[in-house]
């Protein structure tokens, strides 16, 4: 049943070159496809049949050079037709019927709002037409569009625009040709009632390419934003790695109907309205970076991804986990560095790891699986840009893009594999990154656990590193990772120290990069005294659990002083969480070294020199899914009451702080996307933000106040989510009044749901079915899904994990239903039972039974995979 990654073999035929016509109708959409095939001389199957995969597909008529192949000179294997007696090279014909109107799983061509559109990454092309879908069959692709002039006035594809008319009965039609081989998933088209705007961009070596960004026409105002990102993030890749765009037109198209965030066509991308639709009133600054960083990874894949793509989908990583780290390095080089670092590991924290250490787990390469679509994971995708960020950290700038440009030089046009990338690395640098393989085949997230001592005969201090794997078969024999490990240290009066280390090639220096590729290693630091305090892995420089053992007081010393923020912040983490932990397991109160933390905090609050945005991320708390993870055995109401008493006590003890610090940003300027105003607004509503958790009630008239007075989303929306999850008497209101104002804007109304979805209350799970029944609620689309079903089973565990089982209950009971409309969003939300073994056993046996009636039932590959997985014995 699951596929292997092991028994890949190159495809037995190449198409060169497909022709299709579609001729488009809501209903019945009829699809005419020519394809030009040959044997592939690398074959190892030399004498295999033509095999071409189809699903749901109405077959009208097969033909080969011209003649009719009948019933019995064809057969049917699980979703492939295999055509006996093709010759070597030959003209396929098929002639199928499709229904995008019927299709609710939103893959294949599917019908959305006025609009027909496709997504076949990975496996969709094969719901609209026979094919050989995979992505090493690379295929040249012309595209004839037919269809009502009145219904479908805008008919997209990939590549160019070669011929357009009119046809009869108020039809028209247009063709699309890509010059570039491409696989099938990256084939797409649109068409319907669009309305769009356009832009143009001149290349580095002076092509001018015409942009277009189209979505509904109601929505055209708040397409500036994305045409804005679209055009920095193409300026930026030519800037930092060479690479320009490589055709005369570029299109993006926004719904409201997409599975997942966006998808990198070919010259056609397709987007959730979510990414593409930006203005500051209906659209926080969040939303902005978000757009601009999604607009931007899409482009991205346009090299990496399109024209180097990968060999089979156990490679997703080669292009996912490079774009995405190449998206981070854009933000990073746009906006605040520290912060976008820090921001990136909470993510990865909070929901790469938890991943890593379920049931779920896989190598960032997965070795099997039952359905792809389960596997665009964050292991993937975050653990796989860590991937590529440590052969960066490890090779150095220079030496990365000297790999980038030999992976290009001898990868463009080509499929291949994670493989590939690290022998372009390694080659184009003189160097063996042979362990380093390694990263691509374990499983889990490891450990590095370090220990210092002074050695007094040498003065040197000795910093001993030890690395361990989580039990797996797949790490058994796997021998120790290449890891590297950055360090530094703070001196008694907490300033920066410049050791050297012993046996390295590099002078005294503030942060030293320790390569471990050993079980375990000692290294020597000349230039420290014995009371030198570590700071260890660096902006995170490896995706690893790193322990030591640090004092109380020390981490306290770090979250006030470590020069490297993503560790200054670590180590604020890393206190709040020891203080959560001793409160977990107290029947009430928290410890006196709740006192560390609260001056920590104050020094932040009034530090006038800092960043006001890396401020805000200073002064965060581990959320209680993250608690969660590190219990032994989890008590959701122990971890919500205890750190619901932490952030009142630090609420009450720094009332004043906050205040000020709320005072001094709060303004009336009109807004603006200026960095500065943004990381006030930052700032000012993460102080909002914990004096509503004040036991003082106060703070509820100035965020009502906020919220009334506010002329963009950002403040509006935090105001708003400050009384509904503070529980203010306001909030009945200023809920009322923001459904009242954004009625007919599906995304707004996406927040409006998720604040009331995710509120801390176990009461909301009689919420939850209320919420359903609103009528701009609907189970077909996804955004309002992962809003209202998503938000309270992922992001609100005191309602989910509620002890009487009516969250797994409803959430189960959504997801039977859900499976038969769309297997793929029901899968993503089956993943909130993947940790049930680790539930205290009320809970564990409650989650259990609802995993055990959902195996019960008739399930999808998609959600089937997930629960067999889930109720598989651990090992
Ligand atoms: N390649 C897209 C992106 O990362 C994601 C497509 C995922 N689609 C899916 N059906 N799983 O940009
Ligand atoms: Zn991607």
């Amino acid at each position: 049943k699951p596929t292997l990654r092991r028994d890949y073999h190159p495809p037995a035929w190449l198409i060169d070159q497909a022709e299709l016509t579609l001729k488009l109708d809501r209903d019945t959409t009829r699809v005419h496809a020519r394809l030009f095939v040959r044997r592939n001389p690398d074959s190892d199957a030399s004498r295999a049949p033509l095999a071409l995969a189809g699903v749901g597909l109405t077959t009208r008529a097969v033909r080969v050079n011209g003649n009719p192949v009948t019933h019995g000179q064809r057969r049917h294997e699980g979703e492939e037709m295999i055509i006996g007696s093709v010759p070597d090279q030959a003209e396929v014909e098929t002639e199928v019927e499709i229904a995008p109107s019927a299709n609710t799983a939103l893959e294949g061509l599917y019908a959305a709002g006025n609009m027909l559109l496709t997504q076949c990454e990975p496996e969709g092309f094969r719901k609209i037409t026979w094919f050989p879908d995979r992505p090493d069959v690379m295929t040249r692709f012309r595209v004839r569009l037919e269809g009502s002039r009145s219904e479908f006035p805008v008919l997209l594809s990939n590549g160019n625009c070669i011929e357009q008319g009119e046809l009869d009965g108020g039809e028209h039609y247009a063709v699309w040709e890509d010059p570039f081989p491409k696989p099938s998933y990256l084939f797409a088209i649109a068409a319907g009632r669009l309305a769009s705007i356009s832009d143009t961009f001149i290349t580095a070596s002076g092509r001018t390419v015409a942009l277009q960004i189209h979505s509904e026409p109601d929505s055209l105002d708040r397409l500036a934003h994305a045409m804005g990102s679209l055009k920095r993030a193409m300026r930026w890749d030519e800037e930092r790695f060479g690479l320009e765009y490589d055709l005369d037109v570029y299109h993006i198209v926004a719904t409201h109907d997409f599975n997942m965030g966006a998808m990198e066509n070919k010259s056609l991308n397709i987007f959730n309205a979510r990414y593409v639709l930006a203005d500051h009133e209906t659209a926080t600054d969040a939303d902005f970076e978000a757009v601009e960083a999604v607009i931007a990874h899409e482009y991205f894949h346009n090299w990496t991804g399109n024209r180097v793509t990968c060999r089979d989908w156990f490679q997703l990583t080669l292009k996912e986990g490079l774009t995405v780290f190449r998206d981070q390095e854009f933000t990073s080089d746009l906006h605040s560095r520290p912060v976008k670092r820090i921001q990136d590991v909470t993510d990865l924290i909070a929901r790469q790891m938890p991943e890593d250490a379920g049931p779920m787990a896989h190598p960032v390469r997965p070795e099997r699986y039952v359905e792809i679509n389960n596997f665009y994971t964050a292991t993937v995708y975050e653990k796989g840009a860590e991937v590529v960020r440590m052969y960066q950290t490890l090779l150095g700038h220079d030496g990365f893009r000297r790999g980038l440009d030999l992976y290009f030089q001898r990868h463009d046009g080509q499929a291949v594999t994670c493989d590939d990338f690290l022998a372009a690395m390694g080659d184009a640098n003189g160097r063996d990154l042979g362990r380093f393989e390694r990263w691509y085949r374990q499983v889990g997230t490891p450990t590095v656990r370090a220990a210092t001592r002074f050695d007094a005969d040498q003065g040197e201090l000795v910093l001993s590193l030890e690395q361990s794997l989580p039990e797996h078969p797949d790490n058994a024999d796997l021998g120790p990772l290449l890891i590297p490990v950055a360090v530094g240290f703070l001196d008694a009066d907490n300033r920066p120290l410049q050791p050297v280390l012993v046996g390295g090639d590099t002078g005294p220096s503030e942060t030293v990069l320790l390569v471990l590729d050993r079980e375990r290693e000692e290294y020597r630091f000349r230039g420290l005294q014995a009371d030198a305090l570590p700071s260890l892995l660096r902006d995170f420089s490896a995706p690893v659990h790193l322990e030591y053992d640090w004092s109380l007081e020390q981490l306290a010393r770090l979250a006030g002083f470590d020069p490297d923020a993503v560790n200054r912040w670590r180590a604020g983490r890393r206190l709040a969480e020891r203080i959560l932990h001793e409160g977990i397991k107290r029947p009430a109160g928290l410890p006196d070294t709740v006192a560390l933390l609260a001056s920590a905090w104050r020094a932040t609050l009034s530090d006038p020199a800092l960043d006001p945005a890396l401020a805000a991320e200073l002064l965060s708390l581990p959320s209680e899914a993250e608690l969660a993870e590190q219990c032994e055995q989890v008590d959701p109401e122990a971890i919500h009451r205890a750190r619901t008493d932490l952030a009142t006590y630090l609420a009450d003890h720094l009332t004043a702080e906050l205040n000020a610090v709320f005072q001094r940003l709060d303004s009336d300027r009109a807004w603006s996307a200026d960095a500065a105003e943004i990381a006030r607004r930052r700032l000012k509503n993460i102080a909002l933000h914990w004096l509503s958790a004040a036991s003082d009630r106060t703070w509820s008239v100035q965020a009502e106040a906020q919220y009334r007075r506010a002329d963009n989303m950002t403040d509006r929306f935090a105001a708003l989510r400050a009384l509904v999850h503070g529980n203010a008497d306001e909030a009945d209101a200023a809920l009322a009044d923001f459904a009242e104002r954004f009625a007919d804007d599906a995304l707004v109304m996406d927040k409006w749901f998720a604040v009331q979805a995710t509120r801390p209350d176990p009461a909301v799970a009689e919420v939850l079915p209320k919420l359903m029944e609103h009528p701009a609620f609907s189970l077909r689309n996804p955004n309002k899904v992962r809003a209202v079903v998503g938000g309270f089973a992922m992001a609100n565990p005191v309602a989910f994990h509620r002890a009487d089982g009516a969250g797994y209950r409803q959430v189960a009971d959504i997801i039977a239903q859900l499976d038969v409309i769309n297997p793929q969003v029901a899968a993503r939300l089956a993943a909130a039972f993947a940790r049930w073994q680790r539930y205290e056993p009320g809970r564990a046996e409650r989650m259990q039974g609802e995993l055990e009636r959902l195996a019960g039932g008739r399930l999808s590959p998609d959600v089937g995979e997930i629960v067999a997985a889930a109720l598989r014995p651990a090992k």
